[in-house]
């Protein structure tokens, strides 16, 4: 891994001890804003995005920074070369339940797009806190303990696993996307959707594989989740591990972006899964 990568990751550790720090003890109350997506801003979500650009912002190595929660992107050094877009604060509306939420980077060389995308980082804040990191084709887990975080060890995908985690209004499901979900647990595999994705795709690899899916729907025909923030850094996380992820027909890294904010219909799981997808969607 190159010094600036392990620069941006080690700032990313520093974040996320300030955003663990956020979560116990913030307000999980709605703020007055809005971000592009039209999503009610919590406090939490403001407050960790905050941390994420006061620290990014101090790296000679990064280009620019876009998050979620932004309208646009904003710049750091012309000449830097990584550009960082992330979700501060993925399922923030889940913590005043206390389940689980992540953080998630995408790390982009040259522009944001798919296939500018050389490393992904996830944060889970759970019982525990952990970091994924996806870089250089493998995927590693650490794991905070007391003040630092640990190397614990590598993730890899089996072929096939059994666990599904079905996202989206099922109201709104198209019925070839209904019977795929049906005939999953007719063979057997067994509901894991929790709503917040960081926990739910983590499950999924680190008990062997699996299918999570937020499919095109009758009222959201791009999906919800949001491609820079979201799909890609998520893509590459699956992609290294021995898995896959597409869109239904495309691998997720080949689609264009057009926007910052654009939304995409998603799939990520071990190979077989997503083999079953691509024969029911394309
Ligand atoms: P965010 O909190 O950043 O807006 O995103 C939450 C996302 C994702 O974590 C989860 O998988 C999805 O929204 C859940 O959506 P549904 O409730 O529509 O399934
Ligand atoms: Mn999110
Ligand atoms: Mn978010």
């Amino acid at each position: 891994m190159n010094k600036d990568i392990q620069l941006i990751i080690n700032t990313i550790k520093i974040c996320s001890i300030k955003i663990k720090h956020i979560i116990e003890k913030g307000d999980t109350t709605k703020s007055d804003s809005q971000n592009s997506t039209g999503d009610t801003q919590l406090k939490l979500d403001i407050q960790s995005d905050i941390v994420i650009q006061n620290e990014l912002s101090k790296l000679k190595c990064v280009r620019s920074i876009v998050s979620e929660e932004q309208d646009e992107i904003i710049n750091i050094n012309q000449n830097a070369t990584y550009n960082i877009a992330y979700d501060p604060l993925d399922g923030s509306s889940l913590v005043d339940v206390n389940l689980s939420v992540g953080s998630i980077y995408g790390i982009y060389q040259y522009s944001y797009s798919g296939k500018n995308i050389v490393g992904a980082v996830y944060v889970v804040f759970g019982p525990r806190v952990e970091m994924v990191v996806a870089i250089d084709k493998q995927v590693k887990l650490y794991r905070l303990l007391d003040h630092s975080f640990e190397y614990i060890q590598d993730i890899h995908l089996q072929t096939k696993g059994n666990i599904l985690a079905p996202g989206s209004t099922q109201a709104m499901w198209y019925p070839h996307h209904k019977q795929m979900i049906d005939d999953f647990f007719t063979d057997g595999y067994r509901l894991r959707y929790s709503g917040g994705m960081v926990p739910d795709l983590h499950q999924i690899l680190l008990k062997g594989g699996g299918l999570f899916s937020y499919p095109a729907t009758k009222d959201l025909t791009k999906g919800k989740l949001r491609q820079l923030f979201e799909v890609f850094p998520f893509a590459l996380v699956f992609k290294f591990a021995g898995g896959d992820a597409i869109d239904g027909e495309h691998k997720l890294l080949d689609i264009n972006t057009t926007h910052i904010h654009d939304t995409t219909a998603c799939f990520f799981g071990s190979l077989q899964e997503i083999k079953k997808v691509y024969e029911v969607w394309s």
